[in-house]
């Protein structure tokens, strides 16, 4: 006996359960690091430019296979494209393995850090003491990987629910609340004295400072932080019923994904310029950085806490969307029942994750190719599946799908999408181009 396939309740909650997946620790640890090392101004406004050029049409693109095939990525490419295409999905879903499995570390260093500050332990506006609290925790054999498990427990619980009342309540209820507590946040920062400084690094473009690194940073930037190329949109978009309006959605999601993006550098570099301190160090920024700055403002500690939490709830809704990207795959194709499928990959994932976190302490000498574990696997999926699954997306949706796409994605023409042509032409030349080159210099570099 099989079910009919759940579906979104709301537009607001498809919008929002799509916008956690993409609003993670890649809008709040990435963006604002990346921007303080490539020239402020001037790489936030190339990151706007692909995140309006590239990553919105492939973001349509990776939707619309999943709403006209209503199924995972593997089953929808077979059903859309024929068993040749078949491949694409699955390493979609192998990378959804891998990237959760190092996610989960990063997330639960966010978690260990809320009962850090909570307790008093980062009351300390000394960086460099700080450096070496975060150093030694990352370090340690257990407690690292006991936050991950705490981590996964949590996305696991939330995808056990199914998508109404499991991924679309939890979107509905965290998505909000991270706005405000980002509101409350950026407040704080800008009315901070010497803030100005800081804005005027993040809004002021350094043209000189650009090179073709920056911009290629810019474009993996605008992929890994909408979600694309694995398939996780493909699950989502499977979920989406088909009157939705899927252009007007995807540009909803995209563009809040953005504007976090922007409140995270508006938050984060006012503040870090005020404490006298560097924005160019790193992803120590967030767990180094950041507490020192608030160890030295008044009330810093609750700003902390609140810091935290944000990170938490942002990585919670992007994990969310990677486990049931495994978990739908496992559902529509294996006939498993969601419980079942849900705890066994949570914990396959578990397991697997723990050579990342154990990366940064007892195993931190062994390399791949000159990258610790945890590195490696980020970039394995970051710089590699992640382009190539982007790349065959853009191909099959542009020449494989063509015209039935765009049939697809205006409802059978009865949307009326403006520069719809644009958008073909997009997947067909532009964005597989695009990818090329960051694939290359990944590689190369
Ligand atoms: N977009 C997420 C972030 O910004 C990370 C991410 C990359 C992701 N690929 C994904 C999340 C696939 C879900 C699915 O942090």
């Amino acid at each position: 006996m099989t079910q009919a396939r759940e579906s979104w309740g709301t537009r607001f909650g498809f919008v929002m359960a799509a916008a956690g997946s993409a609003v993670g620790l890649g809008n709040i640890w990435k963006f604002p690091y990346m921007t303080g090392e490539n020239g402020g101004g001037a790489f936030l406004l190339i990151y706007l430019g692909f995140v309006l050029f590239f990553g919105l049409s492939l973001l349509m693109a990776e939707l619309v296979i999943g709403r006209t095939a209503q199924l995972n990525p593997v089953g929808a490419y077979r059903k859309l494209g024929g068993p040749a295409w078949v491949p694409v999905g699955l390493v979609g879903i192998g990378a959804g393995f891998l990237i959760l499995s190092f996610y989960i570390v990063v997330a639960g260093w966010t978690v260990a850090y809320i009962f850090l500050m909570a307790r008093g332990a980062l009351d300390n506006p000394d960086a460099e003491a700080l450096g070496n609290l975060f150093g030694n925790f990352v370090s340690n054999p257990y407690e690292p990987v006991m936050y991950a498990g705490l981590f996964m427990i949590l996305t696991a619980a939330v995808v056990a629910g199914g998508i109404g009342s499991g991924v679309e309540r939890a979107s509905k209820l965290f998505m909000p609340l991270l706005f405000v507590i980002l509101l409350v946040l950026v407040g704080r920062s800008v009315t901070l004295p010497g803030a100005g400084e800081g804005l005027s690094f993040f809004l002021t473009p350094e043209w000189d400072k650009v090179t073709g690194k920056t911009v290629i940073a810019a474009i993996g930037q605008a992929f890994f932080s909408l979600s694309l190329g694995m398939g996780a949109m493909i699950t989502y978009g499977s979920y989406m019923p088909k009157h939705h309006n899927l252009p007007a959605d995807a540009t909803m999601v995209a563009g809040l994904d953005t504007l976090v993006a922007i409140l995270a550098g508006l938050l984060i570099l006012p503040a870090v310029f005020s404490a006298g301190l560097n924005p160019s160090s790193g992803p120590g920024l967030t767990f180094i950085t950041l507490p020192a700055v608030f160890a030295a403002m008044p009330g810093g500690m609750w700003f902390g806490l609140l810091f935290f939490i944000l990170l938490a709830i942002a990585a919670l809704t992007s994990a969310v969307s990677l486990l049931e990207t495994v978990v739908t795959w496992l559902i529509d194709e294996r006939r498993m029942s969601r419980l079942r499928a849900t705890i066994g990959s949570a914990s396959i994932i578990f397991l697997l994750g723990i050579p990342s976190s154990l990366a940064m302490g007892p195993w931190s000498e062994f390399k791949i190719y000159g990258k610790d574990i945890l590195s490696f696997v980020d970039f394995v999926t970051s710089s590699i599946l992640m382009p190539l699954g982007a790349l065959a997306m853009a191909l099959f949706v542009g020449w494989y799908m063509g015209q039935k796409a765009v049939i697809a994605i205006t409802n059978d023409g009865t949307l009326r999408v403006p520069m719809i042509r644009l958008w073909l032409f997009m997947l067909r030349f532009v964005c597989p181009i695009g990818i090329l080159v960051v694939l290359y210099n990944g590689l190369v570099a």
